[in-house]
């Protein structure tokens, strides 16, 4: 049996984190889990059912009550709430807007972190978020810290975008720009580079060349560890 490792990945949006952590984790053959899709899930959830970001603890109440999964699918992962597939949703407009304010909640980023470290407990997975290397996984054996320019990552989105979507390359730049504040700025577990991390400016780099690097850089993390 190979040694596992676990790989935490961490940085702002648009940093092409999850494109480039599925692709790691499939060379690897190991699990993707994206931590970003759970905030997203509840925060869709709460919106749904008109629990604002300020009732933390009614949020706590329902969250406690929630079952989240994340499943494996061809093209990434799918999020489970209650047993419903809720990945279609997680992505729109409505839920950007506010999912930066639900991951304030504390006892919200607690309950989710436990359920993250569980995923982590086998080894062998690719974890990616805001708070991996420095709360979620801090003992991960492979930390990477993200980034592109605003420019560049508010780009990437917009090519993303289906163009009958109303919002323009400058308006996406400033709601990236806006989440990146309300990210790095909070309290509980901020977006931050774990002291003990690689940082990877991706401003000018292929997905390829990215998932190259971060590949090449955990074999050798892995044969360090055997
Ligand atoms: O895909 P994108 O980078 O736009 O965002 P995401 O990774 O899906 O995360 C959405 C939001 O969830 C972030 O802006 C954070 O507010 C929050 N988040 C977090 O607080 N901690 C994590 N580990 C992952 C996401
Ligand atoms: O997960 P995160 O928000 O960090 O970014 P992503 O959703 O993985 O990537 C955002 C977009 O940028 C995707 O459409 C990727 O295909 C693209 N991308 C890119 O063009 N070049 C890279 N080096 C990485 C991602």
């Amino acid at each position: 049996e190979q040694y596992r490792i676990n790989i935490a990945i961490d940085g702002p949006a648009g940093a092409g984190k999850s494109t480039v952590a599925r692709k790691v984790a499939s060379r690897l053959q190991y699990i993707y889990v994206d931590t970003g899709a759970m905030y997203r899930a509840v925060t869709w959830f709460m919106q749904k059912e008109g629990i604002s970001a300020e009732n933390a603890v009614k949020v706590l109440q329902m969250v406690q009550n929630m079952v989240i999964e994340l499943k494996p699918h061809e093209n990434g992962q799918m999020v489970m709430l209650n047993g419903e597939d809720v990945t279609p949703y997680i992505r729109s407009l409505q839920v950007n807007a506010e999912v930066s304010r639900y991951a304030q909640i504390e006892d919200l980023r607690t309950h989710l972190v436990h359920l993250q470290r569980q995923m982590a407990m086998t080894k062998g997975v690719v974890m990616d978020g805001r708070d991996i290397g420095t709360t979620v996984l801090p003992d991960a054996e492979v930390k990477i810290f993200m980034t592109a320019s605003v420019r560049e990552r508010a780009l990437r989105r917009f090519n993303e975008l289906d163009k009958a979507e109303p919002i323009t390359l400058e308006q996406l730049e400033a709601d990236i720009a806006r989440r990146d504040k309300l990210d790095e700025e909070r309290e509980v577990s901020p977006l931050k580079k774990a002291e003990d991390a690689v940082t990877l400016d991706t401003t000018n780099m292929s997905i390829d060349e990215v998932v190259e690097y971060i590949t090449a850089y955990c074999i050798v993390q892995m044969d360090g560890e055997k």
